[in-house]
Parts: structure tokens; sequence; C-alpha cells
């Protein structure tokens, strides 16, 4: 695997590459890497001649200084592991190849997406993660990028991204990879401790409790009953548990089985802010 940390190098790299017409995978990472992001890679490897991974902690997407400063760091394990998983290319700029010019961050229309669940309650948030996506594919331009469905909404933002930015990269959507457990892989999850994990499984079984009974209770009961049981499961606050309409995102607030759904969750545990998700089709 070849490290890149100047944006120079990369970018001549990757035209040679391209000039040969080697299709570009693209997995973009914070690092703390775990089998969720391998997944993202294998994936990229099978449909690509060329796969490329970054690793950045984004600054501007942090709307909570705390949790930029907190944000787990493993490089060495993270280049070994992409070292095994066959990556061809490490992309590890700093925040100046990344942000040259602090002063001048672009701002994205991104309509409801930005103001509603983790928008609403991380202001700022997508706009950082736009920035530096938005940086990430104009240096790398990959056919395809590789995201994992944990972050719905990411996913979500980043497709209107690529099209208001006219990219030519394909969004591909991975499944979330889980603990036996049942808990999503996260690399949040190296600050929980062993009975913060165990506490956490209450997370999906809320989502699959949501599944299950989502055609038989009103949704609003759905909702209070998840949200009071996951307070009393160990977590200290929830910032939402919704049921949204799995295109668009909206709430909804009668279930139609023939309608794409998705439940939706973040709450903290132990200082930890996990989100997950369950798409009920
Ligand atoms: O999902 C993440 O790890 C980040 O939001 C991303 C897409 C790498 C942008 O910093």
């Amino acid at each position: 695997m070849i490290i890149y940390k100047k944006v120079i190098d990369i970018s001549l790299s990757l035209e040679n590459c391209r000039k040969l017409n080697a299709q570009i995978g693209f997995v973009p990472t914070m690092g703390a890497l775990h089998n969720g992001h391998i997944s993202l890679l294998e994936m990229s490897k099978k449909q690509n001649q060329l796969t490329v991974c970054s690793i950045f902690v984004n600054p501007t997407q942090f709307n909570d200084k705390a949790d930029f400063e907190k944000y787990p760091t493993t490089i060495e394990a993270d280049i070994a592991a992409l070292e095994s998983v066959g990556c061809d290319v490490l992309f590890l700029p700093s925040v100046e190849e990344i942000y040259p010019d602090k002063n001048s961050l672009a701002h994205y229309n991104l309509g409801s997406l930005e103001t509603v669940l983790e928008g609403k309650y991380r202001p700022g948030h997508f706009q950082g993660v736009c920035q530096v996506v938005d940086r990430l594919l104009s240096i790398i331009q990959p056919s395809a990028i590789y995201l994992g469905q944990k972050d719905y909404q990411q996913c979500m933002v980043l497709q209107k991204l690529i099209q208001l930015k006219n990219y030519n990269t394909q969004l591909i959507v991975c499944p979330t990879l889980r603990e036996n457990s049942g808990l999503a892989m996260s690399s949040r999850n190296i600050r929980l401790s062993d009975s913060g994990k165990v506490a956490a499984i209450a997370i999906y079984n809320s989502l699959l409790f949501i599944k299950e009974n989502i055609a038989r209770l009103p949704l609003v009961d759905l909702k209070n009953q998840v949200e009071t049981s996951l307070l009393q499961q160990g977590f200290s606050a929830v910032d939402y548990v919704e049921i949204c309409d799995a295109a668009s995102l909206e709430t909804i607030t009668d279930y139609t089985p023939t309608t794409s759904t998705v439940v939706l969750v973040a709450a903290f545990i132990e200082g930890v802010r996990l989100i997950d998700n369950m798409v009920i089709s």
C-alpha cells in the first residue's frame, strides 16, 4: 500500500491510473477502523481495479469541540488493517492539505436534510461532512464511493452533494456491520466499557421492537415506549427515536406497508453518542 500525505502526490499518481482506465473505488474514513470499514474496502476491491482509503479526522464536521478532541485515533493499527485487506492507496492528509484556505469554506444547499435528525442535534455537521467529502472527491475523482448504512442520513446528504456538484461518482451504500450482540460497529464503541457495550445493545433491540410492532401500535406510542426503555436500560439521554419515510427522511405519523420506512435512533451512553437505524421495507 502506498501512503500519500500531499494532494499533489496523490493527484499525480491517480491521474496516471485513470489514464490506464482503472476504476477507482474510494472509502473515506476518520480512522479507528473496524470491520464495518473493512467490509467497505472489500466491496470496493471487488468492484474496482484500485482502492483508495482516506483517514482524516475532519474538524469542520464536529459541532462539539470535546467530541473532536476525544475522537479515537489508532493510526498504526489502521495501517496494518488496510495492508491486510489489500487496500492500494492510503491518503493521510493534514488539515492544511484539505483546507488550504480555512476562511473560505463552501456552503451547500442541502434543503431539509440539514435540519432534521442529526442536522437538528448537530448543527453544521453536514456542512462539514460535505466540505471534506467535496474536497476528497475532487482530489480522488473515484468511480464509486463506499459508505455504511449506519450513517443513513449522511448517505442521503452525500448523494445530494454528488448531484449538486455533478460528480461522476456512484454512491454505494453497504449494510451496517454488527457485533454478534447486534450492536452496530462504530469507531465510538472503543470509548465504551464492557458493561456499556452490553447495555448499548438496547438500541438494536429497540429497532427490532419497532419493526415487530410497527403495523400494530400507534407510531407515537412506539417512539415514547422505546425512548423510556432506553433511559431505563442505561442510556443517559435520547436525542431522537424517529420513524421516517426512507426516501425523504420526513417523519411519518401512520405506517403504510407499501412505503419504505426507516427507524432511526440517536442516544447517549457513558457520554458516547451512538446512532443506529433499520429500514423496514
Ligand atoms: O463517516 C465518516 O467517517 C465521516 O463523516 C466521513 C464520511 C469520512 C467524512 O469525514
